[in-house]
Formats: structure tokens, sequence, C-alpha cells
């Protein structure tokens, strides 16, 4: 695997759910993979799950990892060609690549969508910059709009908690104080519409994410209710607008999108799931969130083994 973006990236998820559960059987099989080899990881944006789970699954690979905050004590970095670079950003990204890829062998980028340029967020402008001029395996810590190591981790955790063969799955918009990116929903979107489950979207209207995510989804509703009726995992998450032209915008932010207990009722006795961090009391209640059918610990946890799985296909290649 030479970059992990997208599902297709991964090939056939049975495949990868099961070497996932190697990996939970024995995390430290493979460490001479990564013997003599470095994970560089570079976040343009802050993390608490992706850096230390990620950071672990290198070390279970015996990995050397480096990582780097772009935003404290790197040099500020341009990533516009042709740009007069007479102002705060003292070095480029075209030369920043090569140098930190000639320090590693497999590099993990974060960058989230910046709302400046629509196109340039959906081209996935710097995380392609950094596979094209790197030379090196990489993968993505969640960029502009996609998170896919939050996606295989939240499959991962489908797949161990499920009562049925083919379960209903809900993505579920929730509120949110601030115009969060659209990567969360879009790869869970779609990495569960590739998957065997039942997926259903729920979101107010202006709320829909790009088709080519959701394209899996068996049912596409405003009506969060009708979602939410007999479902057997609900995945709650805020996302800002992703259509013209209010992208990036906050259209709603109606309380009645929260989930509750009263919510939760409408469900097969449902799990609650949400890729963390989460405000409390805006996308779902204390009472929930703390409820016996919360996953949202052992859904972090298996951030681990989703990446674990990514690095080592990297370091097999
Ligand atoms: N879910 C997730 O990616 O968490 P962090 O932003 O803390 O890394």
């Amino acid at each position: 695997m030479k970059s992990f973006l997208n599902v297709d990236d991964i090939g056939d998820l049975s495949v990868a759910l099961a070497e996932a559960q190697e990996v939970k059987r024995d995390r430290f099989a493979n460490q001479q993979l990564g013997k003599n080899k470095t994970l560089l990881m570079i976040f343009f944006n802050s993390s608490l799950r992706t850096r230390l789970s990620t950071q672990k699954a290198a070390m279970n690979l015996g990995m050397n990892v480096i990582v780097l905050d772009v935003k404290q004590g790197a040099w500020n970095l341009e990533t516009e060609r042709g740009v007069v670079m007479d102002g705060d950003k003292a070095e480029h990204l075209l030369e920043a690549i090569p140098v930190m890829a000639s320090y590693c062998d497999v590099i993990g980028v974060r960058s989230f969508a910046k709302f400046e340029n629509k196109e340039d967020d959906y081209s996935e402008k710097i995380i392609r910059q950094f596979i094209e001029y790197s030379g090196k395996p990489v993968f993505s810590m969640e960029s502009a709009t996609v998170h896919p190591l939050q996606a295989f981790a939240d499959l991962i955790t489908i797949e161990e908690y499920k009562r049925k063969e083919r379960p209903k799955v809900v993505l579920t918009w929730a509120p949110h104080c601030r115009a969060l990116p659209q990567a969360v929903p879009n790869s869970f979107a779609q990495w569960m519409g590739a998957a065997d489950v039942d997926l259903v979207i729920a979101h107010p209207e202006g709320y829909e994410l790009d088709e080519k995510f959701t394209k899996g989804a068996a049912l596409i509703t405003h009506d969060q209710n009708l979602a939410l009726d007999g479902a057997d995992f609900v995945y709650a998450k805020n996302w800002s607008a992703y259509s013209d032209p209010n992208y990036g915008k906050i259209l709603s932010r109606d309380m009645d999108w929260m989930i509750t207990a009263d919510k939760m009722a409408l469900t097969d006795n449902g799990y609650f799931m949400h890729c963390l961090p989460v405000r409390r009391n805006l996308i779902v209640t204390d009472e929930v969130i703390e409820s016996p059918n919360s996953l949202v610990i052992p859904e972090a946890a298996n951030r681990e083994i989703s990446a674990q799985v990514v690095i080592q296909r990297m370091l097999e290649n």
C-alpha cells in the first residue's frame, strides 16, 4: 500500500478485518518488520487519539517515531506555488516534503480542510503533495476530506459488537457550536457503504454530503427519528455544509438533533458511537455517552489497531 486515503486503498474489507483481529491477538508479532524504520507523523492540526494511537501502533511494529507539530516549532510552511514568499511563511512545502521524507520510511499527515477554497480541500491538495513529492508511503491521519483510520477503527468496532449479520448503522448529524469539516462523516459513509451493513444517513436540509462518499447508503433522510427506528448502531457527528454556496458554513443549530436517551429508545437497543473529541450536551447527553451502550472508548482503542494494520501493510510493501 503506497497511500491510504480511501476505502479502496485497503482492498477486501474482510481481509483487512481479519488482519485487525490478528493484530489484536498479538500486537507485537511483527516487531522485526519495523526494526530500524522510522514513521514521521506530521500534524498541521491538533490531535489526541490519532497522535497516541498511531505512535503506539508504530512502536508495536518496532519502529522509531518522529512527531512534527508544524505550528509549534517548525517554519511556517507555504503551500501555494508561485507565491512571492515575503510574508510570514519561511519555507515552501515543496522543499520541506523531500527533506522530511529523507529522514523516514513512512509518513502520516494530519491536515484539515481550511474552508477557504472547496476545490483545494476536495482535491486533498496538501496530502496529495506529500504523496507526489515524498517518494514514501503516505497515510491520512485526517486530511481535508477523509479520516480513514477512524472509519476503519469504527468498522472494526461494529464488527466486534454487532448482534446481526447485517446491522442497521445510522450516521446522524448532530448540533455543534463550530463549523467542522466533513472528513469523518465522508469516510464513515464511504466505509459503511462498502461494508456488510445497511447504512442510513440523517441530517437537516442543506447538509447533504458529497455523493462520492454517500452512494452506498440505503437511505438518506431529513427525519432523524425515522433513521433511528430499529438502529443497531448510532454514529453521531457534526459537520458543516458541503454544498455551494454554503460550503463550510453552519446552517442549523437545532438541538432536537442531539442524541438523547429518548432518541436511543427508538433504536433496537442500539450502540452509541462517536469518533471523539465530543462536546457533551450538544452532540450527545451525558446520560447516553456514559451508558453501557456507549462504544466511544473501545472505538478509540481500536484506532491503535487500524493504524497498525495500515502501517504494517506499508512496511510489507
Ligand atoms: N478521532 C480523532 O481523530 O481524534 P483526535 O482528533 O484527538 O486525533
